[in-house]
């Protein structure tokens, strides 16, 4: 079928055309809001390299889920600063912590909304690692335990569902198993399978005061170039009891969002994260880009390349838009 008796032009002559052959749809049952929380009261606290984003106080933060809900976002995930960070992590997994009274306020105030929490212990170190170290390194079987126990605090808190971020080998099976005994086995996890050490990941970890104290994350987290490593990553997730495989960041890994759809039969989820965020805000900023069309763009490529849901910062404009 060659031209001229195929013009692929006469189906975008007029938008009501290119609405019926559009092929991908943002929806926004898409989208998982990211939110921080920080101790204290009466806290609105905006990140400046994350222009319209905040650290909320548990009390902001509870006002704030009641806008995400009205916005119809079904989905947040939590991230919390804790009052005091130690060699251990200890607030990450205290019952009393930020997040789990975080959690517990929310469900009481929106009882409707997911709550999704970030199991890791990056935030909750004096090292900023996602794990605790012996011997200058970043001990993976020791880690396991502590992880497992701060998932069963979120359950216990009300979290609908877990998320671990930290990429020790192993944990989504300790995690799944200590739910399970805890009484959780209706809590699904959805891991972050295919997590890349990305320099992406910069304003976060501002936000989070998560940057590690010495070295990198780059002896856990995966290496950029790779992409067959990948599928072995989210097989594994799958095999110890995965709900949703993640992967992250998105934008410059959309070929990695393609290739874990076809490779495994589970819910995928990407996150745009904060440094896809932060380019597309200063951009729009400078008035260098249009921040209406660029976002949609970007946000319609993730799910395009396969993605099911979308971890995005932008979730709230979106929705917005999509109205
Ligand atoms: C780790 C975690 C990070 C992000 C989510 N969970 C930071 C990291 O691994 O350094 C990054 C999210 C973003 O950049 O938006 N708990």
């Amino acid at each position: 079928m060659f031209f001229p008796i195929y013009r692929p032009r006469r189906l975008r002559r007029n938008e009501s055309l290119r609405r019926m052959i559009r092929e991908t749809h943002l929806r926004k049952d898409d989208f998982i809001f990211p939110m921080f929380v920080v101790p204290g009261k009466r806290v609105k606290e905006p990140i400046p390299s994350m222009p319209g984003i905040f650290r909320f106080s548990i009390d902001e933060l509870v006002k704030e889920v009641k806008e995400v809900y009205s916005l119809d976002i079904p989905a947040i995930i939590l991230f919390g600063i804790p009052e005091k960070k130690d060699e251990v992590g200890s607030e990450a997994y205290a019952k009393d912590g930020i997040i789990q009274r975080a959690i517990a306020a929310i469900k009481d105030a929106v009882p409707e909304m997911i709550v999704i929490t970030d199991v890791c212990l990056c935030e909750y170190t004096s090292h900023g690692h996602c794990g605790i170290i012996k011997n200058g390194e970043v001990d993976n079987d020791a880690t396991l335990k502590l992880l497992a126990k701060e998932a069963v605090t979120h359950a216990e808190a009300g979290a609908d569902m877990v998320a671990p971020s930290d990429m020790m080998d192993g944990r989504v099976k300790a995690i799944r198993d200590a739910l399970d005994k805890a009484g959780f086995s209706h809590i699904p996890i959805m891991s972050y399978a295919v997590k890349y050490a990305s320099a992406f990941y910069g304003p976060f970890r501002d936000a989070a005061e998560s940057a590690p104290q010495f070295g990198d994350r780059r002896s856990y987290q995966m290496d950029p170039p790779n992409a067959r490593e990948a599928i072995r990553e989210a097989n594994l997730d799958v095999a110890e009891g995965a709900d949703i495989i993640m992967v992250k960041p998105a934008l410059p890994y959309l070929d990695i969002v393609y290739r874990v759809k076809e490779a495994v039969n589970r819910p995928i989820a990407a996150y745009n994260v904060s440094g896809e965020y932060a380019m597309l805000k200063a951009a729009a900023a400078n008035g260098w880009l249009d921040e209406k069309r660029v976002v949609l763009e970007a946000l319609v490529s993730i799910k395009r390349a396969g993605a099911d849901l979308i971890l995005t910062y932008f979730a709230k404009d979106v929705a917005k838009w999509l109205d």
